[in-house]
């Protein structure tokens, strides 16, 4: 079967790639002056963003302050936050919950009518805002209706496949209509990749299917560097077997961690904060039970409820109790619950600064497909929500600056691209068999997991990137179930997995490179952090079909480089 006829009559001034909440807030940013689209995989509340539960941080109640909120974040990062950025999103922290207050979003209450706010892992005060346990579900919903009030243009469940440039800046992307199987370019003036993380790399994540890391993939491919990649965070508790996000806080609302000793064990890791230390601690603490023999069945500890009563439970984690009944058959108002490490973020991403501004002239990056630098080697719980919101306000702006008094780009190098691409997908389509892409991809998860999950050392790093290359061989014979293009999401999955294994490669290479152990990156064989070599982000860019790496400096601010205890 050939592709539809092929189309490039799309023209905008800006196209945001991504509806989460970083991309749609983007967008209605730019909406009342700029011709924005936003093109999307799939229906903007169906963004990973609405599976957020825990809550968005802000400093504000009066005995709180931004200051607090920035320590607690660089401490958080073990120093590899670049600190002007953290300043900027702990000071505009407070702006962008109470925006989104007032936009609807129905956050908890205190007995006198405040936003509730509970505590997080690693934060001196409690500043996590939260909607019960489904903070992220209200708050992209609400931000959807912004982004209707204003008129953004939305292209659903369309498949952006590349970035196009000329010599000097980006000129637009090809995409793939998912019901139509046609091949479209897209011009624009400036391209903002909100496509979020690339927690699908790995077989257990908390990460929705649709979480492949294409913006970051694109970005590699078209020479832009993606910076930290080796920092992947585990979330402690994850549900067994289907690794569903319990949120960190069912800890936070005062729930514990015991091994099948019964014993609660976070003192013998950190014994002040307990439950609520960092996610890399208590996602070691629990990986090092389980490793050690004292997790249940070998594979699972225990997050136990149950003392919270009732009510509590009901009010504060509703979606923890309908998940843990559902998905695995447990009540915690009667029992605790099977919780494991998963991946659940990844702190790398594409290289930017503050204002989202790539290497690449208008193209721009914001929430979890960006690298800012915001969460260092390891981001503190409630600080994704608020960075999608807090950047994507900004890199809004930021955009609007870069494209007033810009010409238009050239029509013709768009064309080409699409056509470029239309070849490449037919020549998958029309290949009678091959390698299985669902195999490859399970094959992929499970490397991952095993030898470059919570622990990792030279042996299992340098295993791992030896199979991710041969998948990658295997990879280039894929075939598929069906040819024709109409809704065909066979190929959809296929063309995800391509950028899964270019990440999978990155992500290897640079953790095997990083011979320290910092934040939620822990070498066996390395086992303490080393300032004097590894203060440094690492980069990886794609130059003549090599992966050249580099480190490049961290900006230290006001918080001296400290050692972290919980
Ligand atoms: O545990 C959670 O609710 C997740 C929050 C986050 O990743 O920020």
């Amino acid at each position: 079967m050939i592709l539809e006829v092929l189309k490039t009559n799309h023209s905008h001034d800006v196209l945001v790639v991504g509806a989460g909440l970083s991309g749609l807030r983007v967008a209605i940013e730019l909406t009342d002056q700029y011709d924005v689209a936003v093109l999307t995989k799939v229906h903007p509340l169906r963004s990973h963003s609405v599976a957020a539960q825990g809550g968005i941080n802000a400093s504000l109640n009066p005995e709180d302050s931004w200051e607090s909120h920035a320590f607690d974040t660089v401490k958080g990062s073990d120093y590899l936050a670049d600190q002007d950025v953290v300043e900027v999103m702990t000071k505009e922290a407070s702006r962008a919950v109470i925006e989104n207050e007032q936009w609807g979003t129905a956050f908890s209450r205190t007995e006198d009518g405040r936003i509730a706010q509970r505590p997080f892992g690693g934060a001196a005060y409690p500043r996590t805002c939260y909607a019960a346990d489904k903070t992220g579900h209200n708050l992209l919903h609400t931000t959807f209706e912004q982004a209707l009030r204003k008129g953004v243009n939305f292209y659903q469940e369309w498949f952006v496949t590349s970035l196009v440039k000329s010599e000097k800046r980006v000129c637009g992307v090809t995409a793939f209509e998912i019901a139509s199987g046609e091949i479209h370019g897209f011009t624009a003036k400036a391209v903002v990749l909100a496509t979020g993380g690339f927690g699908r790399v790995y077989g257990h994540s908390t990460n929705a299917l649709i979480n492949t890391g294409d913006g970051a993939a694109m970005a590699l491919r078209a020479g832009v560097p993606l910076k930290d990649m080796e920092f992947v965070q585990f979330h402690p508790t994850t549900l067994v077997p289907s690794s569903i996000l319990i949120t960190e806080g069912a800890r936070g609302e005062g729930g514990y961690l015991v091994n099948k000793e019964y014993k609660r064990f976070m003192d013998a890791y950190a014994s002040k904060d307990m439950e609520l230390a960092p996610r890399d601690i208590v996602a070691r603490a629990i990986q090092t039970e389980i490793n050690e023999g004292r997790g249940f069945d070998d594979y699972y500890v225990h997050l136990d409820l149950r003392h919270l009563g009732k009510t509590k439970i009901l009010e504060r984690l509703p979606g923890i109790r309908e998940i843990s009944m559902f998905f695995a058959d447990v009540d915690p108002i009667e029992e605790p619950i099977p919780v494991r490490p998963g991946q659940h973020y990844s702190m790398g991403g594409i290289h930017c600064d503050k204002d989202g501004v790539t290497p690449l002239s208008g193209l721009f990056a914001v929430g979890e497909t960006a690298c800012m630098s915001v969460h260092g080697a390891n981001r503190l719980g409630g600080n994704s929500l608020l960075e999608t919101l807090v950047f994507g306000r900004l890199v809004g702006q930021k955009v609007g600056v870069h494209v007033s008094g810009l010409g238009d780009v050239d029509e013709c190098i768009v064309d080409d691209a699409a056509f470029a691409m239309r070849v490449k997908i037919q020549s998958i389509l029309l290949r009678e068999s091959g390698e299985s892409h669902a195999e490859i991809k399970e094959e992929l998860g499970r490397i991952m997991d095993n030898e470059v999950g919570v622990f990792r050392d030279q042996t299992t790093l340098e295993s791992a990137l030896k199979a991710i290359r041969f998948l990658k061989e295997r990879y280039e014979n894929i075939a598929l179930p069906r040819c024709d293009t109409k809704f065909n999401y066979s190929l959809i999955r296929a063309l995800e997995l391509e950028n899964l294994l270019c990440l999978a490669e990155v992500i290897t290479m640079t953790a095997l490179m990083r011979r320290e152990s910092r934040g939620a990156h822990w070498r066996l064989d390395y086992g303490t952090r080393d300032d004097e070599n590894f203060l440094k982000h690492s980069l990886v860019t794609l130059v003549d079909d090599y992966l050249k790496t580099e480190y490049i400096d961290v900006d230290l601010g006001q918080f001296e480089v400290m050692e972290r205890k919980y």
